[in-house]
């Protein structure tokens, strides 16, 4: 197991799985095979044995080899799917960085405002939500020492999470065969010890945050002229929801259901506005799918979840 670093506490656990996998494959391999040339060689043609007595059929062994093989292969199996499920569900408070692939790279928004281009820098000990999108065709997000990879979707976010006890340098892929240069779309996810990470944060850091570059985007494209915000409060002629508190709040919608306002919604009521329609709310939303690209996207979404909660709100009489 030491050929392949494992850089999280999953990615050895994911090498305990293969390891058992292959461990009780070959016990059964064996014992299989093992039995057979046994029987080759003791009943061969001329080993002289008396083959006029016909053994007595016994139920027993036939049900304990039949049991012990399910048992061991249906443990694995409710192993692994649960090692995946632990992998891959959203964990609380986790930090989040934006990766947006495009042939042939990987470029990296952080939420300080600072950016890199195929190399990702992540903290140890703290759960890292990497939201994944692709500004033209297919990629995949590929760590082999993390054991995750995910694919990334033009026009939507896919969530990855990573979590590393072990700092050093690791390789990144693109996973997906994307186009001529597919094989050049490498790079690094570096982990450092708290401390010097916000040392590289700092020594790197941005002039503007995502946030004030998200508000100059948020006027830009017109955004505030319908829907009210914190910083303008404003609201225009179109009666339109909202965006105070609106991350990470329930939103209830005109066909009766309920989603919450994560990322994913933000990003999708942006680009597809018709597709989810806030209850008693007019579709009147122009799509800006082809108008802002997922770089402005992140910066727009970061501005929105910044926005004040309601409570202030509700507090005046
Ligand atoms: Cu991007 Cu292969």
């Amino acid at each position: 197991m030491t050929l392949l670093p494992a850089a999280s506490a999953y990615a050895r656990e994911v090498d305990w799985l293969l390891v058992s996998l292959l461990g009780i494959s070959l016990l059964v391999l064996a014992l299989v095979l093992g039995l057979m040339a046994v029987y080759v060689v003791r009943y061969r043609y001329d080993s002289g044995l008396d083959r006029g007595a016909l053994a007595t059929k016994t139920w027993r062994i036939e049900v304990a080899w039949t049991a012990a093989t399910l048992l061991g292969f249906f443990g694995l199996f409710i192993w692994g799917a649960n090692l995946f499920v632990r992998m891959y569900q959203p964990k609380s408070d986790p930090l989040t960085i934006n990766v947006i692939a495009k042939q042939w790279m990987w470029k990296i928004e952080y939420p300080g405002g600072q950016r890199e281009i195929n190399a990702l820098h992540i903290p140890t000990d703290r759960d890292v939500q990497l939201l994944l999108t692709s500004e033209d065709v297919i990629h995949d997000f590929g760590v082999p020492a993390f054991r995750v990879k995910r694919d990334v979707l033009p026009g939507r976010y896919e969530a990855l999470w990573l979590r590393s006890d072990r700092p050093g340098t690791y390789h990144l892929f693109c996973d997906q065969f994307c186009g001529t240069d597919h094989a050049s779309m490498v790079g690094t996810v570096t982990v450092m010890s708290g401390p010097d990470y916000q040392k590289w944060l700092e020594s790197n850091g941005a002039s503007v945050g995502l946030v004030v570059e998200g508000h100059t985007l948020f006027i830009k494209y017109g955004c505030g002229g319908c829907h009210q915000n914190g910083l303008s409060g404003g609201g225009g002629t179109v009666r339109a929801p909202s965006l105070n508190g609106l991350y990470n709040s329930p939103v209830p919608l005109s066909d009766g259901s309920t989603v919450i306002a994560d990322d994913r919604y933000i990003h999708d009521s942006i680009l597809y506005p018709q597709q989810q329609i806030v209850a008693s709310y007019a579709p009147v939303m122009p799509s800006f799918n082809g108008v802002i690209s997922e770089e402005e996207l992140v910066k727009i979404i970061a501005y929105v979840k910044s926005l004040a909660p309601r409570v202030a709100e509700a507090s005046t009489p």
